[in-house]
């Protein structure tokens, strides 16, 4: 691994000006299927109106020059040398520039990016799915390289397990890519197919509640969590079956095999089974206009994470927990990979402020931390608009 120590923003580098392409990549929620898409399951994500911005200019040499207004942190990058390094989010740029350059053009030219908006990094949002999809889009809008949206999504994926190291699915990408307004996104993460729904849930709202931890073990336990997965479906299938995923097993099946499975193993394999017969439900609560099923479903996909999974923490417990008092939170759950970041939950517009008060004040006296209350809407997935004006 080479080092690239990062430098001071050059005086040269450009600031945005009016005709600049400007690309707008949202981050992105999951209502329900946690840990799902890996395991060949179905997932109910969506995009949503809290964005990076990304603007891009070609500045015809073969380095790219790249400032981040959030990491506050500038760095250059030679396309002829996109070996990773060892500082993080660099190693995100350098994996989609060389998803690129082997996938779709040897002939990659250099350009100058400015990073800038309102995306909480670590939370649990996909920062890092908006930040790879938006540079694959501007790359492809700047030099014309007719990359479709699946390869954006799929070297996006890729870059993000080669070079950072978490061997992510496909859910992200998916979400940041392909949401629509007011569109939840069912993908069957097998197949890659998927349905818009199209949902109303007035006069309730999504609040995201970021308890500003990421514990050290997200990383590592994620890609336990994934190899745990395979080791089941491995045992499962030398008893004479050949599944692809743990999806695709009904309960049935698992339970008459549990005395090959080991313990944690099988409670791992349970909470794949279970969720992905919870997603279905929540879809068809969806389109009945449910949501208080939905909001069930939601804090049972909670208790299986925690007990089954086991990817939550003290936290994210209380916050559900506390939620699931209180009659106007309609349901409740840690969202993404856990151990960190944020609750995702479903609370009565006129109560939202009550909620926050109460939630964070006792957040406060137990952890000693504050919190930070996202309300999202649903938005439209990566945009290419023109620079805006701030001034
Ligand atoms: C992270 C990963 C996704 C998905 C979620 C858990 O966000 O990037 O691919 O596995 O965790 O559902």
């Amino acid at each position: 691994m080479s080092q690239r120590p990062n430098k001071e923003i050059p005086k040269n580098f450009f600031s945005p000006e009016p005709g600049d392409l400007v690309i707008h990549a949202p981050g992105r929620i999951n209502l329900i299927g946690e840990h799902l898409d890996y395991n060949g399951g179905h997932v109910l994500p969506a995009a949503i109106d809290h964005q990076l911005e990304l603007i891009f200019r070609r500045n015809n040499t073969s380095s790219c020059r790249v400032y981040s207004e959030s990491f506050d942190n500038y760095t250059e990058i030679s396309l002829d040398d996109l070996s990773p390094v060892n500082t993080g989010w660099e190693n995100y740029i350098i994996g989609i520039l060389a998803q690129i350059k082997k996938e779709v053009s040897s002939e990659l030219r250099g350009f100058d990016c400015f990073i800038r908006g309102a995306l909480p990094v670590g939370a649990g949002l996909s920062s890092s799915a908006a930040l790879l999809c938006g540079l694959a889009k501007g790359i492809n809008f700047l030099f014309n390289l007719g990359i479709n949206d699946k390869s954006v999504i799929l070297m996006a994926q890729k870059a993000e397990q080669e070079y950072a190291g978490t061997q992510c699915g496909v859910m992200d990408q998916f979400a940041v890519v392909k949401g629509e307004t007011d569109g939840l996104i069912h993908l069957d993460c097998k197949t890659l197919d998927c349905e818009i729904i199209k949902a109303q849930f007035k006069p309730y709202r999504f609040l995201l509640l970021n308890t500003n931890v990421t514990h050290k073990l997200s990383d590592s336990e994620y890609n336990k969590r994934r190899q745990e997965c395979e080791e089941a479906l491995k045992i499962i299938n030398s008893a004479g079956n050949n599944f692809s995923y743990l999806s695709d097993i009904t309960l049935d099946t698992l339970l008459n095999l549990k005395s090959i499975i080991p313990p944690e193993l099988l409670k791992r394999a349970r909470y794949v089974i279970e969720e992905n017969q919870r997603v279905l439900q929540a879809v068809m609560a969806l389109k009945e206009g449910d949501l208080i099923t939905l909001g069930d479903l939601m804090y049972a996909s909670h208790s299986g994470l925690r007990d089954q999974y086991k990817v939550s923490c003290a936290e994210l417990d209380l916050l559900v927990a506390h939620a699931q008092k209180n009659p106007k939170v309609l349901g409740a759950r840690m969202m993404g990979g856990g151990f960190g970041g944020c609750t995702i939950n479903l609370v009565h517009q006129d109560h939202m402020d009550e909620f926050i008060r109460n939630i964070s004040q006792s957040y406060q006296e137990t952890f000693n931390r504050s919190l930070t209350p996202i309300a999202v809407s649903i938005s439209p997935g990566i945009r290419c608009v023109a620079v805006k004006d701030r001034s």
